[in-house]
Order: structure tokens, then sequence, then C-alpha cells
């Protein structure tokens, strides 16, 4: 007999255009692991409504991301791929979740705190239950594996606890343990061009390379990007902005070309203008097609509601099963 296969679940929330933190942190994965896994992966709209305070374009975010998707390789036939909130049984399950989530600990997580550092006139309900939105997103399929970036690791530690918590006070092994996946590697974290944290949808754009970025723009920010004046010493640690662009470098460069510019860092000899040179033109030729293909896909009206509807109507049927489990298991069954 054929082997279950394990359950991936993801999501992406679409607040802004997707960058190159978003590809190599999550979508590779999410193409690399389709034709192996049981895949849901969809668009995390609900999620966006945490920080929005007007949802004008709400709508064209939606439609660049699942766009964007496509382009980079993921196949809507193979997995589902749905918008969040055409899978009501998700505001179901968090709504049980809620029942499980301490309010001392959700104000004590990291990306609640650093939300409320940026909008501090909207420190709404929404925004303190989000991780116990995204439990339910994982859990509503009864995930094991989630394929993301460094930076939701918490949210990944808080699922396993309301699916223990859970298990224990109703009773049953309902939900699994899930766990951040990237293959046995460190998850990612790709850099901003400007040596302070990470590449972000609605942050520091210029120091961010977006999917839709122009060849032109993608060589202006790459140009711009901070260096350092090279190793002051040999084997002197690197600035964190060198660091960072050697990451880059890295994500779409061989070996050969990187190994070069590494030695000629640890000489002393840098000269950062070439190496921003091969960086530009391993990203203009790696981000071209993606942007260019996602541009058709976004202005077919026909084949987006097609893809949104057929990944709702998967997501759907296994969201059923599991709500159906979790209201026994909860009692919420009087005949
Ligand atoms: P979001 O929309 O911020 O990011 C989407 C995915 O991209 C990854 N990512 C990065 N990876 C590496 N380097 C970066 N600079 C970088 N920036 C973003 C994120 O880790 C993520 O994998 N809460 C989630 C959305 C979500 C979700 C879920 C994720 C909702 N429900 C269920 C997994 C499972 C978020 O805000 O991701």
């Amino acid at each position: 007999m054929e082997k279950k296969r394990e359950i991936v679940m993801s999501g992406i929330r679409p607040t802004g255009f997707l960058h190159l933190g978003n590809y190599f942190g999550a979508v590779r994965n999410y193409v690399r692991m389709q034709d192996s896994y049981t895949c849901y992966f969809m668009v995390a709209d609900l999620h966006a409504l945490t920080t929005l305070s007007e949802t004008r374009d709400l709508k064209g975010h939606v439609r660049r991301v699942m766009a964007e998707n496509i382009a980079c390789g993921l196949d809507p036939d193979k997995v589902a791929f749905y918008c969040q909130s055409h899978v009501p049984e998700t505001a179901e399950l968090y709504l049980f979740f809620n029942m499980l989530a301490y309010v001392g600990e959700l104000e004590k997580t990291p990306t609640f705190k650093d939300k409320v550092r940026l909008h501090p006139q909207n420190v709404n309900a929404g925004l303190l239950t989000y991780p116990v939105l995204q439990a339910a997103d994982i859990l509503l399929h009864r995930a094991t594996l989630v394929p993301v970036g460094k930076d939701q690791e918490q949210h990944l530690e808080i699922a396993r606890n309301y699916a223990n918590r859970f298990n224990h006070r109703y009773g049953g092994e309902v939900f699994p343990e899930a766990y951040a996946f990237n293959f046995g590697e460190a998850l990612a974290k790709v850099p901003s061009l400007d040596g302070t944290g990470k590449m972000s949808k609605s942050e520091n754009q210029m120091a961010t390379i977006y999917l839709s970025d122009s060849d032109e723009m993608i060589v202006k920010k790459i140009k711009g990007a901070k260096t350092d004046s090279g190793a002051a010493e040999p084997g002197a640690a690197m600035s964190e902005a060198v660091a960072g662009l050697f990451q880059l470098l890295r994500l779409v460069a061989s070996e050969d070309v990187v190994s070069k510019f590494e030695a000629d860092y640890q000489a002393g000899t840098i000269r950062y203008g070439d190496m921003k040179k091969e960086l530009a033109a391993g990203m203009v030729q790696f981000i071209a097609p993606i942007r260019e293909k996602a541009e058709a896909i976004r202005n077919d009206d026909v084949y987006l509601r097609r893809i949104m509807e057929q990944g709702a109507a998967k997501a759907r049927a296994s969201a059923a099963v599991t709500i159906q489990l979790a209201k026994e298991a909860i009692g919420l069954k009087y005949y």
C-alpha cells in the first residue's frame, strides 16, 4: 500500500508585492514540495485585515500574490491553492482555538509587540489573536510541515501548543504537531540591501527586491546597496551589510563565482562594484521571467477565478473533516 503523504500548509499575506524573502523563505519550497506531499497553500487575506485600515488595494494584492506564486512554478492542479476567506471553516476553528489561547501569552509574542510599535493607533483584538488564526490555518488540514522563513518560527511553536492543549483538554489525538520546514536546512532570512534586518513587503522599499521590479530597478537597488571598505585585515568578520550581499549572491550565482569574491574579500582586494554587477545580472535573469509570467496571469480573470474556486473546493473538503473531528472531541454533538 502507498505510504500516506505528509500534509503541508503555508500562507502569505496580501499586504504588498512579493519579494526575494518570500520567494526564498517560502514559495521556492512550495514548488519543491508540491510533487511529493499533499499541499495546502493560501493567500492570508483575513490576516491582512489585522493591519489594513482600508481595503481598496486588497483585490489587486490578492490577485498579484496568486499570480506571482503561479509564475514561480506553483501548480494549482497539484496543490490546493486558495484564499483564506473562501474557506469559512478557518474562522470556526479559530474560534475553538481562542478558548485555548491565553491573553498573557499572546501579548508576549514578538510579532505582536512589533506590530504594536508600528501601528500604535490600531491595536485591535485581531492583531493580538493573529497567531491563533495562523494555528487554525495550519491545523485545519492537520498539517505537519510548514514551509516558512525564520520570522515565523514563534508562530509555529504557538500552533504546536494549541494542538497539544486541544488534544489534552478534549481528549483524542485530533491535531498533530506542525514544524517549520526547509529541507533540513536553517530557515531562510533574506537580508535587506541596507544591512538592517530583512526584506519586507511594506517597509524599506529601496532595500527590498520585489518579484515585480523592472530590470533597471533591480540594477539600481543593487548599485545602491550598502557595503564597507573591505576586510580590514585578513580573516576580519564581515559587516552585516556585506554578509547580506554574499547571502544574496549565493542565491543566484554559481559556487565558483561566490568563492572568488569570498577569496577577494579575505585578501582585502574585493571590488564591490564587480560583485554588485554579478549579483544584479543574476537577479535580473532570475526575476525577469517571473515578472513577465505573473503579469499575464494577473490580467486573466477567467483563469484566476477558476483556480480560486478549485482551490477553495479542495481546501473545504479537507477542512470539513477536521471540523467534524474537532466538534466531536469537544462534545458539540447533541443528537
Ligand atoms: P508573510 O506574508 O509575512 O510572509 C510570507 C512568507 O515569506 C517568508 N518571509 C521571509 N523569508 C525569508 N526572508 C525574508 N526576508 C522573509 N520575509 C518573509 C515568511 O517567513 C513566510 O513564510 N503569518 C504569515 C502568513 C500566514 C501563514 C499561515 C504562514 C498566515 N497563515 C499559516 C504559514 C502557515 C506571514 O505573515 O507571512
